[in-house]
């Protein structure tokens, strides 16, 4: 096969791109760069998680502006870019300003509650922590529909270094009961006695307790705790028994809809057994 000598460099830089593409991937198969050569989150790709001080990344989320799903996101992966992780570097490149769309549970829908998104893509780019990524997403759900949240005691407001003037502005704690946005707020607002448009220090406290629990729970599951393990991990008994009939792959009778949901049934269903 005969070849010219463009094409013939062509060829060589194309060898030596890969060449070099397969020293710089290193530790990770995915690892990828965009056009100039810069550091580009790969699909598939995980990034090594370290433990953190759960009480500063609190803080910093804290003081984070762009909603609660930035605040969140950005405080965990910005410290873990301060940290002694071997991707610190790689942290650094990531776009927080991304999560600014879920605060009100997605642009104000009421949805998913923006703490929980985050959370969400937080734990999917992380090295899978003993294998128990998945845990860990379900037991900060489960945390976060029963919790009366958020904290409020002493040590968490002068970790946060908040003041007494903006404790009053925060209103009541509560339990959202549920994942939702929504239900979050609208307990809250019965609680405190202050509408939706009030709750600015209010869920810059959640984001700031969610992110306390989350740091707290990475780095619980690092040193070897099976999260998996733990009754607050799973679902509520009564919602296992709607599961045992309405399973995912299959269900008890041809009538019964299938339902794949870890949330609390009975906050929006009344059961039919009773
Ligand atoms: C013993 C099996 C079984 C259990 C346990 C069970 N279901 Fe069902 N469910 C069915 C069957 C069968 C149907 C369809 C026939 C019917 O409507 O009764 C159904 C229907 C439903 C429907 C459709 C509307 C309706 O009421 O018919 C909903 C919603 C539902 N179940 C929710 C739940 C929830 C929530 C729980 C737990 C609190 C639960 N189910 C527990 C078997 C079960
Ligand atoms: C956040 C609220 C919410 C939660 C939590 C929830 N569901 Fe639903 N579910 C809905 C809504 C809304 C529908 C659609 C109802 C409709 O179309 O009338 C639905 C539909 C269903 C249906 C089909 C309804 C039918 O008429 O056949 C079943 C069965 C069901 N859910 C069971 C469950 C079970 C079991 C759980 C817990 C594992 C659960 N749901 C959790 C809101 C919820």
């Amino acid at each position: 096969m005969s070849m010219n000598r463009r094409q013939a460099l062509t060829r060589i830089i194309g060898i030596s791109t890969a060449a070099a593409g397969a020293t710089l991937v290193g530790t990770s198969a995915f690892a990828a760069t965009d056009e100039n050569g810069q550091y580009q989150l790969e699909m598939g790709e995980k990034l090594k998680y370290v433990p953190l001080d759960a009480m500063a990344t609190a803080k910093l989320a804290y003081e984070t502006s762009g909603g609660c799903m930035r605040q969140v996101f950005h405080s965990v992966i910005t410290m873990l870019a301060q940290s002694a992780s071997v991707d610190a570097d790689k942290f650094k490149t990531i776009p927080t300003a991304l999560t600014a769309y879920g605060g009100g549970g997605i642009a104000s829908q009421g949805t998913i509650c923006g703490n929980l998104n985050g959370i969400g893509m937080l734990v999917n780019i992380l090295d899978d922590i003993n294998d128990q990524n998945s845990a860990i997403i379900a037991n900060a759900f489960r945390y976060y529909e029963k919790t009366p949240l958020p904290y409020a005691d002493d040590a968490f407001l002068t970790g946060i270094a908040t003041t007494a003037e903006k404790s009053v502005a925060a209103g009541k704690t509560s339990i959202s009961n549920s994942v939702l946005c929504h239900s979050s707020i609208s307990n809250w607002s019965r609680a405190s006695n202050l509408p939706f448009a009030k709750k600015g220090e209010r869920c810059l406290r959640l984001s700031a307790s969610m992110t306390y629990y989350i740091v707290d729970l990475l780095n619980r599951a690092y040193k070897g705790e099976d999260i998996s393990a733990l009754v607050a991990t799973k679902p509520s008994g009564e919602t296992q028994a709607c599961q045992s009939c309405h399973g995912a792959s299959g269900t008890i009778d041809e009538q019964a809809a299938s339902v794949k949901t870890d949330m609390e049934c009975t906050t929006c269903h009344t059961g039919h057994f009773n």
